[in-house]
């Protein structure tokens, strides 16, 4: 039995601030962030919450798959920006919609998290242990970024994506290639809470995201292709045979980058980074969701999603449609 998608929903905050916008917080210009990134928008939390976004991207998800929230059996929630240390967002999550027969637990994997709760999902299903899964990918990275630093405060966008698995014969995920670098952890790190106890009082402030933008931008263009042509080679397909690459929205021209060197066209490689900016786990639902909603997926397509991110984290599925 394979993982099989059938059903997508996302959830974006109602506020978007341009770069125009970012313009009056930081020295920086809509042509700059443009030109560099392909981003002129991104969805900023106001009232919403990682939970809320989860929430609402979890239940048009069920309502394109037709399924209730108690036929979930495993609930994954992909995020680096949880709203409480402990519990899990998918425990929350569990709460709000109701999947009582769900084992909910979160993962943390950055950018990368929404291919890695793939990866889970799929062994659990495959192995026969679960049947249906909902994945969410889900950031309110707003309160992590410094917004005096504009090296990273015009990058990212907050939302939440959200897809339904179900055990099939036919179709769904194909194969996987996913990696870790831990080695490189500190080229995109934010610190947590510092130690402070009766026998230990850091002076260590709570950290922000931080990031070496060109060693992430290199990492990114050598090794996404790498992971998407060993997906494509345990999937037994060439390149030319997908129909879109689905690739972890960053930058434009990583994406770019990526196309070239696989050697297919960039209008197989679909974009909102335009509109929603850097959303980490959830850009990749967001994506697809967006995709369904616009009927751009046909029964027999051929996927590949690809993601890199913190950690360092990377991952590449090939699915059919
Ligand atoms: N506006 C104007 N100027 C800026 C800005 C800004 N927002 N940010 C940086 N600059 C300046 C720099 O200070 C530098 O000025 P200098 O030449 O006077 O020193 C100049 O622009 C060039 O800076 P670079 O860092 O060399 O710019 P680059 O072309 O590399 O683009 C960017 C930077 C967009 C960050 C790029 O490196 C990138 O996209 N990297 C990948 C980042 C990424 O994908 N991160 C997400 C990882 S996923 C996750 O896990 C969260």
């Amino acid at each position: 039995m394979n993982a099989k998608i059938i059903g997508t929903g996302c959830q974006l905050p109602a506020y978007a601030a341009d770069n125009h916008y970012l313009s009056t917080l930081v020295e920086t210009s809509d042509e700059w962030i443009t030109e560099r990134t392909g981003i002129r928008m991104r969805h900023l939390a106001q009232k919403e919450t990682t939970t809320s976004l989860s929430v609402d991207a979890a239940g048009k998800a069920l309502a394109s798959a037709g399924m209730q929230a108690s036929d979930i059996d495993l609930l994954i929630v992909a995020t680096i920006t949880a709203d409480t240390e402990t519990p899990s967002t998918a425990c929350r999550v569990q709460a709000e919609i109701g999947a009582v027969n769900a084992v909910a637990f979160d993962i943390n994997a950055a950018c990368s998290g929404f291919l890695y709760a793939l990866h889970i999902a799929d062994a659990f299903i495959k192995s026969g242990v679960y049947k249906n899964a909902l994945l969410i990918g889900a950031e309110t990275l707003s309160k992590l970024v410094d917004w005096t630093d504009r090296g990273t405060c015009v990058l990212f966008g907050d939302g939440a994506g959200a897809v339904v698995l179900t055990a099939s014969k036919q179709g769904g995920v194909l194969s996987q290639s996913v990696g870790s670098n831990g080695s490189k952890w500190e080229v995109l790190s934010c610190a947590a809470r510092p130690v402070r106890n009766p026998v230990c009082q850091s002076k260590e402030v709570p950290g922000y995201l931080r990031m070496d933008g060109q060693e992430v931008f290199k990492f990114a263009v050598k090794t996404v292709p790498l992971c998407i042509e060993d997906a494509l080679e345990k999937a037994g397909l060439q390149p030319e045979e997908i129909t879109h690459y689905l690739l972890h929205q960053a930058n434009k021209r990583i994406i770019q980058t990526v196309a070239k060197r696989l050697k297919q066209p960039e209008e197989r490689f679909p974009m909102n980074i335009d509109q929603c900016a850097n959303t980490s786990a959830a850009s990749l639902p967001i994506l697809l969701a967006q995709m369904d909603t616009q009927g751009r997926l046909h029964p027999g397509d051929k996927l590949v999603l690809s993601g890199f991110g913190a950690g360092l984290t990377w991952g590449a599925c090939v699915l059919e449609w």
